[in-house]
């Protein structure tokens, strides 16, 4: 049976962890410029419903370097469940590549594509998640903080795809997690409630940015309109202004406290220069650890380690 990455909610906590072994390995051989061409001959359709920089790069530069190719689709290209059926592009492409990357609208779209496909499809952000994203992140903080005892993870601002990412980590890894949204702007209930029930990490859901950071040993944020919801930016720039991270709010985090950021970042509103550019934030190591751990998800989902 051929397995995908489509939410961290579908990997046990000794699958993650397996993950950042082989991360760690293929980081340091990336870092050494040591040749690891574990999926050579192979090659991987990337789909691209939404712009991104990040994520085309990381993947399109990770299996290079794996050995492999691939192939990037522009939103222009497949017109995936408009100019195509979802069900025929997944069987067209399982005939063509060993593997899939979709970055797609409808989080049920990407769940139909692995449905159909016969190879293993890797899901590069849906209206829903991000679970490439939060893995790199955890992964970096593991590598600032070596272990994760008593963790204190603040997230303020849209519950969106990557606060839902974050909450499936929570519910496989052991953390103090904190969603900070204004009302009406929370995380999905159900992930909510199915982290809570598996009593792994503390979850809370607050609305006053002050007091959600205190003790926080991290303070992560992202963009207040995400891919998709351009039209409401102007309305929910109102409501969010009192979430920005900013110095005033990073003082009532710990003075050691990380900034994380998943990037693209709207400077001067939801998180100022000189917090993104503080000694406190590990975004670009976080940007970094994208292409480590995808490469990882992408070997052994292939069965090459
Ligand atoms: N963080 C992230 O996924 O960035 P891109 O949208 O640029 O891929
Ligand atoms: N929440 C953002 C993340 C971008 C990487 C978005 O979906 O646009």
């Amino acid at each position: 049976m051929k397995k995908d990455f489509l939410s961290i909610a579908d990997y046990s906590k000794d699958e993650i962890l397996r993950l950042f072994d082989i991360t760690k390995e293929l980081k340091d051989k990336t870092r050494r410029k040591e040749e690891h061409h574990l999926c050579k001959g192979l090659s991987m359709s990337m789909i691209f419903a939404k712009p991104s920089a990040r994520t085309r790069i990381s993947f399109e530069t990770g299996m290079y370097q794996l050995g492999g190719y691939a192939l990037y689709l522009s939103p222009a290209d497949i017109g995936i469940g408009a100019r195509e059926a979802i069900k025929d592009i997944a069987q067209v492409i399982s005939r063509y590549n060993d593997i899939i990357m979709a970055r797609l609208f409808a989080h049920a779209h990407i769940l139909e594509l692995a449905k159909y496909a016969t190879v293993p499809v890797i899901n590069g952000l849906t209206d829903y998640n991000h679970p490439c994203q939060v893995m790199a992140d955890i992964y970096t903080v593991l590598e600032h903080r070596t272990n994760l005892n008593d963790l204190k993870v603040v997230f303020i601002g849209d519950g969106n795809n990557v606060a839902n990412s974050w909450i499936n980590l929570a519910a496989k890894l052991p953390m103090h997690l904190v969603i900070c949204s204004p009302s009406g702007y929370e995380p999905d209930a159900g992930t909510l409630q199915y982290a809570r029930s598996q009593s792994i990490s503390t979850i809370e859901i607050l609305s006053d940015p002050v007091s959600a950071v205190k003790d926080a040993d991290v303070v992560y944020t992202d963009v207040w309109a995400s891919m998709g919801q351009e039209a409401e930016a102007a309305k929910r720039k109102k409501i969010f202004i009192p979430f920005q991270v900013n110095s005033a709010l990073m003082k009532h985090a710990r003075k050691d406290a990380y900034v994380m950021h998943c990037l693209p970042a709207h400077r001067g509103d939801e998180i100022t220069d000189e917090v993104i550019d503080s000694a406190q934030s590990i975004v670009f190591d976080e940007a970094e650890n994208r292409m480590h751990v995808q490469k990882a998800i992408i070997v052994k989902l292939l069965n090459k380690m």
